[in-house]
């Protein structure tokens, strides 16, 4: 196989909440490729400064397109202003999305639960449903930004992991949709890294070196992640190294759905009381 930057040099992607976190290690492993990207977000400024920024490393270029992905016809603007821009469509990476309120599912709004879907699942089906049609022309790939909540559930993530369970469906579904296409469809779901979502959360407790730390120890490689390691995966899956590859959810996770989230969060009360049956049923 020759290598990725060879066969990826030239190929266009947009990538939605590109402006900062996993969206902008994505877009910067696909410049850094030789591809042309498009990054979509809300917040224009900093979507400006990470396009001139990307460009500045003078391998692909990357340029900025304001979108509310929450609305379809924004979305659809998007997707045909890089078709426009670059001549074609390669990739779509289906990433922005948001952590909403942590509340028990009883205590959550209606409107809270509805916003949440509206952005991180509905926003990845419009992506897909505008992105396929040029994708059938290029034999392209989508890569839609799971999580690994998906797989392990979390207290008091109700909405958001049910989008992100939604987008773990809607992947295998349209990986056999399009396989007569030649598009591949494809999801990552990462564990704990590093980007503003997760800094963000740390503001919210009480102790937030104790969070970090316990965060650190979600995965079994004992670190969150990097944006730029999730960029990779992303990368490897719009690539024809990962040519044989549609419906998949990958973990990028340091292998943290193996236990330590039962341990460190949702059965934290269960363990200890376990223990104590234990001790009692010894003494
Ligand atoms: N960090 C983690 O540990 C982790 C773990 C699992 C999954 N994920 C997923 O990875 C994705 C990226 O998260 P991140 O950690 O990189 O968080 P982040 O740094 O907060 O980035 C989120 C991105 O989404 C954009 N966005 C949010 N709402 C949007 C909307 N309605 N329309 C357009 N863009 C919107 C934000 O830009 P604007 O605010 O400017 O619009 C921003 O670019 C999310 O889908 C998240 O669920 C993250």
């Amino acid at each position: 196989m020759r290598p990725i930057e060879e066969l990826m040099r030239g190929k266009a992607a947009v990538v939605t909440g590109g402006n900062t976190g996993i969206g902008y290690g994505c877009a910067q492993a696909f410049v850094e490729a030789g591809m042309d990207v498009m990054i979509a977000a809300r917040r224009e400024d900093l979507g400006r400064e990470a396009a001139a920024r990307l460009t500045a490393l003078g391998k692909g270029t990357c340029v900025f397109q304001p979108c509310d992905v929450s609305k379809p016809e924004q979305v659809k603007a998007l997707v045909d202003a890089a078709v426009e821009r670059f001549g074609r469509l390669d990739g779509m990476v289906n990433n922005a999305g948001y952590v909403p309120a942590h509340l028990d599912a009883c205590d959550m709004s209606i409107e809270s639960y509805q916003n949440v879907l509206a952005c991180n699942l509905m926003g990845e089906f419009y992506g897909c449903k505008y992105a396929i049609p040029h994708l059938r022309k290029t034999k392209g790939a989508i890569v839609n930004m799971s999580s690994i909540l998906a797989r392990v559930g979390q207290e008091q993530t109700a909405g958001y992991s049910s989008t992100k369970g939604g987008i773990i469906s809607l992947t295998q579904t349209l990986s056999i949709e399009e396989a007569r296409h030649g598009v591949r469809v494809n999801a990552i779901c990462p564990g704990h890294i590093v980007t503003d979502l997760f800094l963000n959360e740390m503001k919210k407790v009480a102790d937030p070196e104790a969070y970090a730390q316990r965060c650190d120890h979600y995965s079994w490689l004992g670190r969150g992640g990097t944006p730029e390691e999730v960029g990779a995966a992303a990368l490897f899956l719009l690539s024809p190294w990962a040519g044989y590859i549609t419906g998949v959810a990958l973990n990028v996770s340091g292998g943290m759905e193996f236990g330590t989230i039962p341990k460190y969060y949702a059965f934290d009360a269960s363990a200890e009381r376990m223990r104590e049956d234990e001790a009692g049923s010894r003494s």
